[in-house]
């Protein structure tokens, strides 16, 4: 193959958590559609746990928990894994080493200018100590894109500054060392609906320690609870008041989710989204009855995921098989890398032959 025309793409998620319904618009999803697209090379999708660790140091237990969860989100959702490697980002070392040589390109107040380094300091309360490890993910994450030659990161609008980055690290490392990496490309969902998902009580972002998420995992119960307590316009009180639809989840997510020929199966007095938009702001339309909507549409494209989910959990052992084979996939690849990189460095001593003939010559002079 020749890796300088492939066409690769590299994405991830850190095992952190089961995955949900954020997770699927903003990215799983459309993997699924550019794995059966057939028009990529290669794709790889990583359990970023050695990422995880860096701001769960303390907890490595929930991290190891979460790789077997996540497997089974992706498997679930389609990736198939004769077409897709999954790797476990720990177990290629390859990738510490190639973060040890871009830390070198890569200054202190760069990576205080990351926006989403930046917001996830606060999140979590780092401001005062921050753990080295946590600061400099950013380069630990512009290894794994490179390192697998990615060409297309499909991911959400969050990873902006992570791509940014290992685009700056590429032209650095090519420009002082000769063409060598590959600059990657976010691939950002083209529905803005999905570019962030709020949660279901309106917040800006789902997590799960705000109680807030809609899992891939959930079942029809809890998928339905969860719909039918949503947050939806806190000013529209009587059915016949005028309501929002900006900022108010139950319509993002029939944005996110919904297409017209929901309409015709589950509320055909309407014929699309826009109509049904309408009639809300007008007044006069209940959020039981949008909810109700919402949950059919929801229902129907989480329950064959939660099937297969259902089934592939009879067989863990062949899950980690399917980890294990995707993860000596790409550790060969990131190896590949490696070696390129270390050559165009010149710290690949013992195989350059003719430097060593060279010096060999200088002494005998
Ligand atoms: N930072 C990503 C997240 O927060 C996970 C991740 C790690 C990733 N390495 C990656 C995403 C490489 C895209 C490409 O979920």
């Amino acid at each position: 193959m020749d890796t300088d025309m492939a066409k690769i793409i590299l994405t991830g998620d850190r095992p952190t958590g089961r995955l949900h319904v954020g997770h699927y618009v903003g990215s799983l999803k459309r993997r699924v559609e550019l794995q059966n697209s057939g028009e990529y090379d290669k794709i790889f999708i990583m359990i970023a746990d050695a990422q995880a660790l860096t701001d769960n140091a303390d907890n490595p237990e929930k991290v190891r928990q979460n790789i077997i969860e996540v497997a089974l989100d992706y498997l679930a959702c389609g990736i198939d894994p004769d077409q897709t490697d999954i790797l476990i980002q720990s177990q290629i070392p390859e990738l510490c080493e190639l973060s040890f040589y871009y830390m070198n390109l890569v200054t202190v107040s760069r990576l205080q200018r990351n926006p989403t380094v930046k917001t996830e300091i606060q999140m979590r309360n780092f401001e005062t100590s921050i753990p080295v490890g946590f600061f400099t993910y950013p380069i630990s994450q512009a290894a794994d894109i490179t390192a697998f030659r990615a060409t297309t990161v499909p991911a959400g609008e969050d990873q902006m500054p992570m791509v940014e980055q290992t685009r700056e690290i590429v032209h650095r490392f090519n420009y002082i060392y000769g063409d060598t990496l590959v600059e990657p490309n976010i691939l950002l969902p083209d529905n803005k609906a999905c570019l962030r998902l709020p949660g279901t009580d309106g917040k800006a972002k789902m997590s799960k320690s705000l109680g807030n998420c809609i899992y891939l995992s959930d079942s029809a119960d809890e998928v339905r609870t969860k719909i039918m307590s949503m947050f939806t316009d806190p000013t529209h009180l009587r059915v016949e008041d005028p309501g929002h639809v900006e900022d108010n989840p139950v319509f993002i997510y029939l944005d996110a989710f919904c297409r017209d020929e929901h309409f015709t199966r589950f509320l055909p007095d309407y014929s699309c989204l826009d109509e049904l938009k309408a009639h809300y702001m007008r007044g006069g339309l209940g959020d039981v009855k949008v909810k109700r909507f919402l949950n059919n549409v929801m229902q129907e494209e989480l329950e064959p995921i939660r099937t297969r989910r259902k089934e592939l959990e009879k067989d863990i052992p062949a899950i980690y098989e399917i980890l294990k084979k995707g993860t000596a996939a790409a550790k060969e690849m990131a190896a590949g890398t490696l070696a390129d990189v270390k050559r165009s460095m010149k710290i690949n001593y013992f195989d350059d032959t003719a430097w060593i003939d060279e010096q060999s010559r200088k002494y005998s002079e």
